[in-house]
């Protein structure tokens, strides 16, 4: 579907949602809801990936899961894998460092499991979410120790249950203080670049069976940081493949801007094409879309946010070493986006392919759209 075709159609199934008859939804805090019933009967879009042998899936918590069964409900029926937001970081497993507590995660899989969804795991190692005690506790002498301790207990807990993992969290960082493209980090300063290879390698021995992810964002647009970015991980994949650790795959985070101009199709699928030539797959893994710039009004910003979403899927589901793509939640009901990326006039942002009530927006078609319009990749 060409974007001035999905426009008009995105825009006609607006005008249907907004003229259709509808008994407003008072079930929820938010404008009144005008429902297409024809959209919301639709294939899901987790189907929709499916048919074309790809993998589509949402971030969650267990908390949300467990405390709102119409978001569970929707979670079930569109996606056909479910992603740990938080229960799988250090400061949710790690209460004290002798401890784990895998409660929150364990909730997951199994909601994962009883709905028959792909289960992935985010994050071994990262510089953020760490517990308080970390810092008092971790130093150059440990490192490696809670490093590999963390890596072992975590992944091989959930050995055969994982679809993918993300490994190692934004590493990169060729324009900050970061040494040869990589991020100050802490396990960067306690172990050097070698942190990366000794998660990995730890990762593969716990759970043979996963795809084993290096995640990163900001590697989408025409802009000088990103490209810096995309230059810096390509080298840091580079070595690893020559020097034989099991990294499996690109995570790209796609946390994208609707005021972001600078995009440009081309140049993302030359850097797709780099990663996949390296034997690697690549993962749309934090998909979502930033609205905090665009105008208040609802349509407005819904189909800006379903062009993005549009332009962009067009664009990396031609690589087909492409397989997954994986939204940062599935409703703006929930969505980091409210806390980290407020809009300046207090509306609520808009970012996912279902709205606060859990309807389908424009965003929705518009991945649909791109899941029926990809090429078939080898079904899974
Ligand atoms: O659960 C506690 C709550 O008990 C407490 O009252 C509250 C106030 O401090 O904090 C709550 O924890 C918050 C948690 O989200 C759950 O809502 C943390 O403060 C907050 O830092 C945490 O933010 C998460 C963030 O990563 C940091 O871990 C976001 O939900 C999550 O969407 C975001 O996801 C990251 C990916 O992991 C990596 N890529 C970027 C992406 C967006 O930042």
């Amino acid at each position: 579907m060409n974007r001035r075709f999905f426009l008009q159609s995105t825009s006609a199934i607006l005008a249907t949602q907004i003229l259709s008859i509808a008994k407003p939804s008072r079930t929820h805090s938010s404008p009144m809801a005008i429902v297409n019933p024809t959209l919301e009967a639709a294939l899901p879009l987790g189907d929709r990936a499916t048919a074309k042998g790809l993998l589509y899936g949402a971030a969650a918590t267990a908390r949300k899961i467990q405390q709102d069964s119409a978001f569970a409900a929707v979670v079930a029926r569109e996606c056909k894998l479910l992603v740990a937001e938080n229960d799988l970081k250090w400061r949710a497993l790690r209460p004290t460092p002798e401890q784990f507590d895998f409660t929150r995660g364990d909730a997951l899989a199994a909601f994962a499991q009883a709905h028959n969804l792909r289960f992935r795991g985010h994050t071994c190692v990262w510089h953020n979410a760490l517990p308080d005690w970390f810092e008092q506790v971790v130093t150059h002498q440990n490192a490696e120790q809670f490093l590999t301790d963390h890596i072992r207990t975590v992944v091989g807990h959930y050995a055969g249950k994982m679809h993918s993992w993300d490994v190692v969290n934004e590493a990169i960082d060729p324009v900050g203080e970061g040494i040869d493209g990589l991020r100050d980090t802490p396990w960067h300063r306690f172990l050097g670049a070698d942190y990366i290879d000794i998660a990995f390698h730890t990762a593969a021995a716990a759970d043979p069976n996963a795809l084993l992810v290096l995640n990163d964002y900001d590697l989408d647009y025409a802009i000088p940081r990103d490209a810096a970015k995309r230059e810096a991980i390509l080298r840091l994949l580079q070595g690893l493949v020559a020097r034989g650790v099991p990294v499996h795959a690109l995570g790209m985070q796609a946390h994208l801007r609707a005021s972001e101009p600078n995009f440009d199709p081309m140049i993302l699928r030359d850097f797709l094409r780099q990663v996949a030539d390296l034997g690697l797959k690549i993962l749309i893994t934090e998909l979502d879309v930033v609205d905090q710039d665009l105008p208040r009004a609802l349509h407005t910003r819904d189909l800006a946010v379903a062009n993005v979403y549009q332009t962009y899927l067009d664009t990396v589901l031609q690589e087909p070493a492409v397989i997954a793509v994986l939204t940062w939640g599935l409703s703006d009901r929930y969505t980091w986006l409210a806390g980290f990326r407020p809009r300046s006039d207090g509306a609520a942002p808009r970012p996912l392919p279902l709205d606060a009530l859990l309807h389908r927006k424009p965003a929705w078609s518009a991945i649909a759209s791109a899941f029926d319009q990809a090429p078939s990749r080898p079904h899974l």
